[in-house]
C-alpha cells in the first residue's frame, strides 16, 4: 500500500474527493493533508473523514526540514497538490522526483503561471472568448505550472458562460478524473 501526501490551501474538495477515492482501493490512501493555510477548510474535511493534517509557514516551507519530516513520519511514496498556492522548492522535487503531481484548473499552457488560480482562471478564460476550457493533470517542476503534462479534459464553453459556471464544470471534469489519474500513476511506480 502506497501512502499518498495531499497538499492543499483552500476548500480541499479534491482533497476530499481523493481521500474517499483512495478508502475503495488496495492500491494506496492519503496518509496526510499538509497545508500552509491555517484556515483552510480542507482542514476541517480532514478531520471529518479523520486524516491527520498539518500546517507550515513560509520559513518552515522553505527553509527548514519540517516538511520533509512529515512526508518521512508518513513514510510519503506521492505527492498531490490540490489547490495548493505556493511553488514548491527545490529540495522537494528532488525528494520526489517524477513523484509530485498537480491538477490546475485550465488547459495549460494556456491560463498557467504565478496568480493564475481559482477564479482568476476562469474570469480570463471566459473574458478571452475561448470555445473551451479543461483541467490539466501534469508533473511538478520548479516553476508555476510549466511541468509535463500527464492528463487533460475538456469542457465546452456556451454563450452566456459565467466564470461560476466555468468553475462548476471544471470541478465536475476534476472529480471525475483526479483520482483516476492519481491511482494510473501510482500503480505505475
Ligand atoms: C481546483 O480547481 C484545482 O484545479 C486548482 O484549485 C482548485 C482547488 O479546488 N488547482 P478545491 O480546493 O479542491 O475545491
Amino acid at each position: 500500500m502506497k501512502s499518498i501526501a495531499i497538499f492543499a490551501s483552500g476548500s480541499g474538495s479534491n482533497a476530499e474527493n481523493l481521500i474517499t477515492h483512495f478508502r475503495k482501493t488496495q492500491i494506496a490512501k492519503v496518509s496526510v493533508v499538509l497545508s500552509n493555510n491555517k484556515e483552510a477548510f480542507v482542514l476541517d474535511r480532514a478531520k471529518r473523514l479523520e486524516v491527520p493534517s498539518t500546517t507550515f509557514s513560509r520559513n518552515e516551507f522553505y527553509h527548514s526540514e519540517t516538511v520533509l519530516d512529515v512526508l518521512e513520519k508518513y513514510e510519503i511514496d506521492y505527492i498531490v497538490l490540490a489547490g495548493f498556492l505556493w511553488l514548491i522548492p527545490p529540495y522537494l522535487i528532488s525528494a520526489f522526483p517524477n513523484r509530485i503531481v498537480n491538477i490546475h484548473p485550465a488547459l495549460l499552457p494556456k491560463y498557467g503561471g504565478k496568480g493564475m488560480f481559482g477564479d482568476n482562471v476562469h474570469k480570463a478564460v471566459v473574458e478571452s472568448g475561448d470555445k473551451e476550457s479543461g483541467i490539466t493533470i501534469h508533473y511538478v517542476n520548479e516553476q508555476y505550472d510549466s511541468g509535463s503534462t500527464i492528463f487533460q479534459a475538456k469542457c465546452e464553453i456556451v454563450s452566456g458562460e459565467t466564470p461560476e459556471s466555468l468553475a462548476g464544470k471544471i470541478h465536475d471534469l476534476e472529480y471525475a478524473h483526479f483520482p483516476a489519474v492519481v491511482e494510473k500513476l501510482i500503480r505505475n511506480l
